[in-house]
C-alpha cells in the first residue's frame, strides 16, 4: 500500500502564538477517504492547509509521496493535489463561473479546448451545468460550494483534501453530493480527506476518521470503532450518528442484545430484520 501522507507534527502554532495543533501523527495511504472530525476550532482547517502546503510553521515534517511539503513548488503541489476552502469565498475569485472553474485547468496547461470539456463535466458532475455565464456574486451558498468543487474536479488532481464539502447543501444536494464523491474515491481511485462536522454521513463515506481534540489526536480508526461509545464521543464534543445513538441505548439502556451498533440506515435495517426473524417467524 502506497503512502501518500506521513504527517507528524510536534506543534504548529500561528503568528499570534494561538497553538492550533500539537503531537499529531498519521499517514493517509492512497486511494483512501479518511475523515477529519473534531469541535470548533479543532485545528481541521489548519491541518488541511498544512497539508495543502499553505502553512508551512510547523515543528515536525509533512511529506506529501515521500517529499517533505515545505521543500514542493505550489506548482509541484497542485499538480497532485487540490483544496476545498471552507468558505467559498476564500477560494472564487473570477467574475463568472466558467472563469473561475476554467482558471485551473488553464494553468495547468491544458488547451483552451480541452479546459472547456473539463470545466463542463465538473460543472456537471456539480449538478451546476447551465451557470457558465453567472456572475459568481449573484450565487447561493450552496451554488458556490458547488462551483469550489467543480474548480478542483477540473483540475484532475489524484488527491482531494475538502473542508466542509457538504455544508450549506440542500439535504438531495448533500446525499447526491456524497454518493458522488464516493464513486470518485471509489471508482477512480482519487484520495480523500474531508474535514467534517456531519457525523451522520461520516459512516457512508469515510474508510477511516481522524478526531481532533484542541489539535491533537483523539482518535483515529475505522468509524465503527471510533463511533463505538456514546460517553467517549461527546467527551471529544461530538456525538454519535443518530441511528448509533438508538442502538446504543437499544444495547446499553435496554440491555437489546444486538451484535454491534449500527451507525447507518442500512447497518441498522439489517439488524432489526435479522433480530426480528431469529424471534418470531416473519
Ligand atoms: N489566522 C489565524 N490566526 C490565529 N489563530 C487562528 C487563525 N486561524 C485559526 N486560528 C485558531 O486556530 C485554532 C484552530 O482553528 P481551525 O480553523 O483550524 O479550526 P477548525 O477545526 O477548522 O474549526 P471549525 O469547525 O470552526 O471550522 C482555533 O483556536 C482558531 O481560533
Ligand atoms: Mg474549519
Amino acid at each position: 500500500m502506497k503512502v501518500r501522507y506521513r504527517v507528524n507534527i510536534s506543534r504548529f502554532s500561528y503568528p499570534d502564538g494561538t497553538l492550533a495543533i500539537k503531537e499529531l501523527e498519521f499517514e493517509i495511504i492512497s486511494g483512501e477517504c479518511m475523515g477529519i472530525l473534531g469541535a470548533n476550532g479543532s485545528g481541521k482547517t489548519t491541518l488541511l492547509k498544512i497539508m495543502d502546503g499553505i502553512l508551512k510553521g510547523y515543528r515536525g515534517y509533512v511529506e506529501l509521496d515521500g517529499e517533505e511539503i515545505r521543500d514542493l513548488t505550489p506548482r509541484q503541489i497542485y499538480s497532485k493535489v487540490g483544496l476545498v476552502f471552507q468558505d467559498p469565498d476564500d477560494q472564487l475569485f473570477a467574475s463568472t463561473v466558467y472563469e473561475d472553474v476554467a482558471f485551473g485547468p488553464l494553468n495547468m496547461g491544458f488547451s483552451e479546448w480541452e479546459t472547456r470539456e473539463r470545466v463542463k463535466r465538473a460543472l456537471k458532475d456539480v449538478e451546476m451545468e447551465g451557470f457558465e455565464e453567472r456572475r459568481i456574486e449573484t450565487l447561493s451558498y450552496g451554488q458556490k460550494k458547488r462551483v469550489c468543487i467543480a474548480g478542483l474536479l477540473a483540475m484532475g488532481q489524484e488527491v482531494l483534501l475538502m473542508d466542509e464539502p457538504l455544508a450549506g447543501l440542500d439535504p438531495l444536494g448533500e446525499l447526491r453530493m456524497l454518493r458522488f464523491l464516493r464513486s470518485l474515491n471509489r471508482e477512480k481511485g482519487v484520495t480523500m480527506v474531508i474535514a467534517s462536522h456531519n457525523v451522520d454521513i461520516a459512516p457512508l463515506l469515510f474508510d477511516r476518521v481522524l478526531v481532533l481534540n484542541k489539535g491533537s489526536m483523539g482518535l483515529l480508526g475505522r468509524p465503527q470503532e471510533v463511533f463505538q461509545d456514546l460517553f467517549g464521543v461527546e467527551g471529544l464534543r461530538l456525538r454519535l450518528p443518530y441511528i448509533g445513538e438508538l442502538f446504543w441505548k437499544l444495547k446499553n439502556l435496554h440491555n437489546i442484545p444486538f451484535p454491534s451498533v449500527a451507525l447507518t440506515v442500512e447497518q441498522g435495517r439489517h439488524l432489526i430484520v435479522e433480530a426480528l426473524r431469529s424471534t418470531k417467524d416473519i
